[in-house]
C-alpha cells in the first residue's frame, strides 16, 4: 500500500499568471476539464489518491457553478486499449470523494460519450475513458482534438502534470475551444514554481538525491544558478564522491558520467556554490531490503560494501544546513529509501524541510513518499504533484500545455 500524500496548499499564494476557472461563467455550460488522474492502481483500486484529491477543488467548483462537466485524463502509457489502464478506478475514487454519481464512458471519443455528453444536466459529470486509448491523443491529431473539443464550450486545464506533453487534450483542443482557463491545482503549482524560481539565492538550499545520476544532471545545473548550497546524496552524492577520487566499495557508479560529475562540481565551485556531500554511510554487503546495515564512519567505503543510506554524521550535517535555510528545494531519495532500514537519511531530510517556517518545495515520488511516511506534509509549503512537468519547468523549459493556455515565461 502506498502512503497517500497530503494535498499541498501553498502558503502566501500569489495572483495567478493565467485566467482561472473562477473567472468564467459556467452555469449550464459544458466544460471539458483536463485533470491529472495518473495515479497508481493495485487490484482495481487507486492506492495513492494524491492526484485525485488535488483535482477535487476545481471539479467541485465547476459543479457548484452548475457546469455540465466532461472529465478527461490519462493513466499510464497504454499502447491502444489496455483494461489495466482504465480510468474506472479514478472515476470510482472521485465519485466516492464527492458522494455523487459519475457517468463513465467506455471510450474517450465516439458515439457513446457524445450521446452521454449531450444528455448531461447541470451539475452532472461524465468521465471519458483514458485519452491514451486513442492514438490521436499522443499524436496531437487534429481530428481527435476536434472530437474532444466538440464535447464542450469551455476548456479548463487542471492537469499541470501533463502540461509537458504536446498532446491533443493539452494543446490541440485549445485551437478549437477559445474560452479556456486554468484550474486551481494547475495555478497553485505554477504559483509555487514561480515562488521557488524567484527565491533569493541567500540561504536557498537544494537537496538532490535520486537513484540515477543522469536523471539529476539538468536539475543540478539549474540549481547551481539558484542555490547557495546543494546538498547531494543518493546517486548524485555517490557520483560526486567518485569524481573526487573517493573509494566507494561495491556501490554502483555510472562511470560513463564521471567526467560530467567532475565538470558539475567544478561549475559549482566557480559559481561559489557549496556542495555538501556524505561524510559517512550506512552500507551493506547486499543491496536488499533485509541486508544488515553497517555504519561506515568515513567517506571511503571498504571493498565489497554498497552505500545504501547516508550515515548519522551526514544526516546531522544535512539537517543543520536544511534547517538554517530560508528556501528549500528537494528532489530525490538520499538512499534506498524504499527499504525501511535504509530510509533514515531520506526521512531526516523530510523532517528538516518541515522543521521551521520557510518556503519548502518537495518534488518527486521518493521525496513525497518520505514526507508522507514521516507525517510532516502539512508543515511543508508545497508538495508538487507536477512530476516531470515540474522538473522541466524548473529546468527552464516551456511547457506546451501552459503555452496553449496563454502562459508566457515572465508573466
Ligand atoms: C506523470 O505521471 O508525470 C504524468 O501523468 C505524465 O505522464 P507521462 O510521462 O506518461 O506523460
Amino acid at each position: 500500500m502506498y502512503p497517500s500524500h497530503p494535498v499541498s496548499t501553498s502558503k502566501n499564494p500569489r495572483k495567478s499568471a493565467l485566467p482561472l476557472v473562477d473567472t468564467l461563467e459556467l452555469a449550464g455550460k459544458r466544460v471539458f476539464l483536463r485533470v491529472d488522474l495518473d495515479a497508481p492502481v493495485e487490484n482495481g483500486k487507486i492506492v495513492d489518491d494524491t492526484r485525485i484529491r488535488a483535482a477535487l477543488p476545481t471539479i467541485k467548483h465547476c459543479l457548484e457553478r452548475g457546469a455540465r462537466l466532461i472529465l478527461a485524463g490519462h493513466m499510464g502509457r497504454p499502447k491502444g486499449v489496455e483494461p489495466a489502464c482504465s480510468l474506472v478506478p479514478a472515476g470510482d475514487a472521485i465519485a466516492g470523494h464527492l458522494k455523487t454519481e459519475i457517468l463513465l464512458a467506455d471510450d474517450p471519443v465516439g458515439d457513446g460519450p457524445t450521446k452521454l455528453a449531450r444528455e448531461l444536466r447541470d451539475g452532472q459529470i461524465l468521465m471519458l475513458e483514458n485519452l491514451r486509448f486513442n492514438e490521436g491523443e499522443e499524436k496531437n491529431d487534429d481530428a481527435f482534438a476536434r472530437q474532444l473539443a466538440a464535447f464542450a464550450e469551455i476548456f479548463v486545464n487542471d492537469a499541470f502534470g501533463a502540461c509537458h506533453r504536446p498532446f491533443a487534450s493539452t494543446t490541440g483542443i485549445t485551437t478549437q475551444l477559445k474560452t479556456r482557463a486554468a484550474g486551481f491545482q494547475l495555478a497553485e503549482e505554477l504559483d509555487a514554481l514561480g515562488r521557488l524560481l524567484a527565491a533569493p539565492k541567500a540561504d536557498f538550499v537544494a537537496v538532490l538525491g535520486g537513484t540515477r545520476f543522469a536523471d539529476e544532471i539538468s536539475l543540478f545545473e539549474r540549481m547551481v544558478g539558484r542555490a547557495e548550497t546543494i546538498v547531494a546524496g543518493g546517486a548524485l552524492g555517490h557520483m560526486f564522491l567518485a569524481a573526487q577520487g573517493k573509494r566507494l566499495g561495491a556501490t554502483p557508479i555510472e562511470t560513463g558520467h564521471l567526467r560530467t560529475a567532475v565538470e558539475l562540481l567544478s561549475a559549482a565551485q566557480k559559481r561559489g556554490v557549496e556542495v555538501l556531500l556524505p561524510v559517512d554511510h550506512l552500507a551493506a554487503e547486499r543491496a536488499e531490503a533485509d541486508a544488515a546495515s553497517i555504519h561506515v564512519p568515513e567517506t571511503d567505503i571498504p571493498a565489497g560494501l554498497i552505500a545504501l543510506d547516508i550515515g548519522p554524521r551526514t544526516q546531522s550535517a544535512f539537517r543543520g544546513r536544511i534547517e538554517a535555510a530560508r528556501t528549500v528545494f528537494w528532489h530525490g531519495a538520499l538512499g534506498a529509501a524504499g527499504w525501511s532500514r535504509f530510509a533514515t537519511g531520506t526521512h531526516t531530510v523530510g523532517r528538516a524541510a518541515a522543521a521551521n517556517d520557510r518556503f519548502a518545495f518537495v518534488l518527486g515520488d521518493d521525496a513525497l513518499r518520505a514526507v508522507s511516511e514521516t507525517g510532516v506534509g502539512a508543515r511543508i509549503s508545497h508538495l508538487s504533484t507536477g512530476g516531470a512537468a515540474s522538473l522541466e519547468f524548473i529546468e527552464g523549459r516551456d511547457l506546451p500545455g501552459l503555452t496553449a493556455l496563454g502562459w508566457k515565461r515572465g508573466t
